[in-house]
């Protein structure tokens, strides 16, 4: 049995990352898990400059997940390339710097910086609001997200992942989009819009009004949004939201996902992304699977 896979010519020692934005870059986690054992981290967004992210509450809990609006605090990228990327390289896995702005420029100055690093591939998180588009989402317009694809993927040294939006009526029209401008790669899905509102203190649950649904309650939701994407593009995909088990890792692979991420299962039990790659090995074995590959997409 071969859990190995191969990501847009990166090869992960299994199919299992980290959703940006829950692991920290790993070190808050390395107690709990052996970051050599993961196919790659995911780091959380790094823009341009700092960003101090929205004012709190900013986390909320959910049926079956959380709420989020931490609004992507983050410590720009030098201070990120300096302490983040060398932490990282101790470890035997590949890293993904997943990239955040609020507009092209500010992506492209990221991806700019990032073209001497060490890392292995870049994620760009197109759930931003772009200030240039009545802060639409870029990742909410398939024009927006072909262009910004493509003008990436001219600077970019590393494999491109664009990360989609769940918040779109077709979700199939901007994975073509992302391919369109020559991704390398997409993941999906990002959190989906939502909002809490606390009826004794008759306010929002959270200072932003609204947040970022994750956790098991999207899972359903995510698995239909891969599938989806995996019938009407080419590139591989790279499937999250609401993994908490290796049962429900299975399900996004058979779905179409040619790997996974483990979010918000992060912050109720540390070592979640180990249980899942064993399962999915068990899983393998049990079924006669000799690679990772021959289940993507398995179920049509
Ligand atoms: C607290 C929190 C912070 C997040 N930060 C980021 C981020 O910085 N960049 C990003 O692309 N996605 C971010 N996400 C979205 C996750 O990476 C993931 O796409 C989403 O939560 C769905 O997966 P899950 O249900 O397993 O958490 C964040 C999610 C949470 C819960």
């Amino acid at each position: 049995m071969d859990m190995r896979v191969n990501i847009a010519g990166v090869e992960w020692k299994n199919p299992v990352t980290v959703a940006s934005g829950t692991f920290g870059s790993g070190e808050e986690f390395s107690e709990f898990v052996d970051l050599n054992r993961l196919g790659a981290v995911t780091t959380k967004g790094v823009a341009n400059v700092p960003w101090s992210g929205n004012p709190t509450p900013r986390v909320a809990e959910v049926y079956g997940g959380m709420m989020n609006a931490i609004g992507l605090q983050n410590p720009g990228i030098e201070l990120f390339c300096q302490r983040d990327i060398p932490y990282l390289k101790q470890f035997d896995t590949k890293i993904i710097v997943n990239v955040c702005g609020h507009a092209p420029e500010e992506y492209l100055a990221v991806v700019e910086r990032l073209q001497d690093e060490p890392i292995d591939m870049m994620e760009i998180n197109i759930s931003c609001p772009n200030v240039n588009a009545g802060f639409l989402a870029f990742g909410q317009d398939a024009g927006h997200v072909e262009e910004l694809t493509a003008q990436i993927k001219k600077i970019a040294k590393q494999p491109v992942i664009m990360k989609l939006t769940p918040n779109v009526t077709d979700i199939t029209e901007i994975a073509k989009a992302a391919e369109a401008g020559g991704a390398d790669a997409i993941s999906l899905i990002n959190t989906l819009t939502g909002m809490k509102i606390d009826i004794n203190r008759r306010t929002f649950a959270l200072a932003n009004k609204t947040g970022g649904v994750s956790g098991p309650a999207v899972h359903p939701i995510a698995v239909r949004m891969v599938y989806q994407a995996a019938q009407a593009v080419r590139i591989p995909i790279i499937g999250m939201g609401g993994i908490a088990t290796a049962e429900d890792a299975i399900e996004m692979i058979l779905a179409g996902a040619s790997a996974v991420s483990v979010g918000t299962a992060n912050f109720h039990d540390p070592a979640v992304t180990l249980k899942v790659i064993d399962g999915i090995g068990k899983y393998m074995e049990k079924y006669g699977f000799e690679t990772v590959k021959d289940m993507v997409g398995a179920v049509r």
